[in-house]
């Protein structure tokens, strides 16, 4: 098991070509949505949404407010991770009802941690709500990346989008979203280069440190 995960992320690279021909399949996309569902984030909040774009017009729109990053039409697919912004107004009362009717309790027996959850929702201003909410975007983003390397399916993470844009094409703001961060799923074409470069990482010295 240990190397069967050092090996994949390995394996895995930030790819920046892929084969436009090389699609998942259906068991492989679901599990990978699926790792990032299961994410934890703070308090159970889930303040956000995966968005699979499967138009293509959508996806040449998109890849235009991308600087033209190839990944947002040549992957097999295309996730948006979008947050949530009405997290004020509503994720304290999702949290609340989907946790009763998951565990069979009554509501009234999560007060205490309704209290501690809207604390800390109330104590920030809206600029540092929306940062907390961001934050925690990564992190499905990161397990999916993980997932998807462990299935032999490339990636890539990104950023470089102009967030405006891309919530303006998929009318996000509507929906109470915007859009967070990217990732592409498929398979490398045989001419990106970038699969053969050596993986650049800060020795482990320099990374983790133990206090005892
Ligand atoms: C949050 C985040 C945003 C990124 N944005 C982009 C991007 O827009 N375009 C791109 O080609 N790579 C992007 N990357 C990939 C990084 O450049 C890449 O992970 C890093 O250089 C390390 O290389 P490796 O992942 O191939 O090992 C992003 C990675 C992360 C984690």
């Amino acid at each position: 098991m240990e190397d069967t995960i050092i090996t994949a992320l390995n394996w895995r690279y930030a790819t920046k070509q892929y084969d436009p021909t090389a699609t998942l399949t259906d068991r492989e996309l679901s599990t990978i949505l699926e790792s990032g569902r299961l994410a934890p984030s703070s308090f159970g909040v889930e303040a956000w949404k995966f968005i699979v774009v499967e138009n293509k017009e959508l996806r040449t729109k998109l890849r235009a407010a991308a600087w033209n990053q190839s990944p947002f039409t040549d992957a097999s697919h295309l996730v948006i991770i979008a947050r949530r912004t009405d997290v004020r107004e509503n994720i304290t009362r999702e949290l609340l009802q989907r946790t009763a009717a998951t565990r069979g309790i009554a509501e009234e027996t999560l007060d205490g941690y309704k209290q501690m959850v809207e604390g800390t929702i109330a104590g920030r201003s809206d600029e540092a709500l929306d940062a907390w909410v961001a934050k925690q975007a990564y992190i499905p983003l990161g397990i999916m990346v993980e997932t998807a390397a462990l299935l032999n399916v490339d990636s890539t993470p990104m950023e470089g989008f102009d967030p405006k844009q891309v919530d303006e094409i998929l009318g996000l703001p509507a929906q109470h979203l915007a859009a967070t961060a990217v990732l592409a799923l498929g398979h490398r074409a045989a001419d990106d280069a970038y699969a053969a470069y050596a993986k650049v990482r800060r020795p482990k010295e320099e990374v983790i440190a133990f206090v005892r």
